[in-house]
């Protein structure tokens, strides 16, 4: 059983991370980064409120991301361990999340923080390309398509994310280090917090993550 938050700037590679780790650990990745894009794809009630956040770099309300979390935190597959990517990103959502576990007699076990300088952030995310069909992620130059804009793995048309254009990423880097920042500090003084280099091959981080986790 393991309950665990990927910390991390936007483009730390929270995503690719928490999916690798998902298939290893057999547990779910719940990122609430994706549950909002679905919710705006949808055009559901909540897209529609998280949509003008999102495109400006901007965290969607507390009170909503409280919501969706204490949810999905209910399903069924989240009852023997989940990794969470993209939540808790301010104070008061962890204290929210805190309280929940309290409530149920549980507690998160690790927080994994994935540190990467911020040019490289912008480097990874300005160039990131995503399929529309299967979610598959590449990148302009590192890891590139073999067909322009086409997806290597279903075919499917590759779009930028509109908040992966370089003035956005700014804006969301800043966001993070004003608001999700001090989690830091909240987490290392709850005795579980871990920070990792992220700018080496995402095996190795991931590697690198479960040597932490599983404390070898
Ligand atoms: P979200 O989707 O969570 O975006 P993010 O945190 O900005 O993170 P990204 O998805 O951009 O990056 P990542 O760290 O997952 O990196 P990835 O693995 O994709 O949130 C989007 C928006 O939703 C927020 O701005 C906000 O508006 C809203 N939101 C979400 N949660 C919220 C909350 N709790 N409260 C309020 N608002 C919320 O990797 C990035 C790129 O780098 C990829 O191209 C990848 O292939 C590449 N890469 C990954 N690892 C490596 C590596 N080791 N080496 C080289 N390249 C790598």
């Amino acid at each position: 059983m393991t309950r665990m938050v990927l910390l991390g700037p936007p483009g730390a590679g929270k995503g690719t991370q928490g999916q690798m780790l998902a298939e290893r650990l057999g547990i779910p990745q719940i990122a609430t980064g994706d549950i909002l894009r679905a919710a705006v794809k949808e055009g559901s009630e909540l897209g529609a409120k998280a949509k003008s956040y999102m495109d400006a770099g901007d965290l969607v309300p507390d009170e909503i991301m409280v919501g969706i979390i204490r949810d999905r935190l209910q399903e069924a597959d989240a009852q023997e361990g989940y990794i969470l990517d993209g939540f808790p990103r301010t104070v008061a959502q962890a204290e929210a999340l805190d309280d929940m576990l309290e409530a149920i007699g549980q507690k998160l076990d690790h927080v994994v923080h994935i540190d990467v300088d911020s040019e490289v952030l912008v480097e990874r995310l300005s160039g990131r390309l995503i399929c529309r069909d299967c979610g598959a992620s590449y990148h302009t130059r590192f890891s590139p398509p073999a067909k322009d804009r086409v997806c290597d793995k279903c075919g499917g048309e590759l779009f930028q994310r509109e908040d992966d254009q370089e003035e956005t990423v700014r804006s969301r880097l800043a966001v993070f280090e004003e608001r999700t920042q001090p989690l830091v500090e909240y987490y290392r003084q709850q005795g579980i917090y871990r920070q990792i280099d992220g700018d080496r091959d995402p095996e190795t981080v991931r590697d690198e993550i479960l040597q932490a986790i599983q404390g070898k």
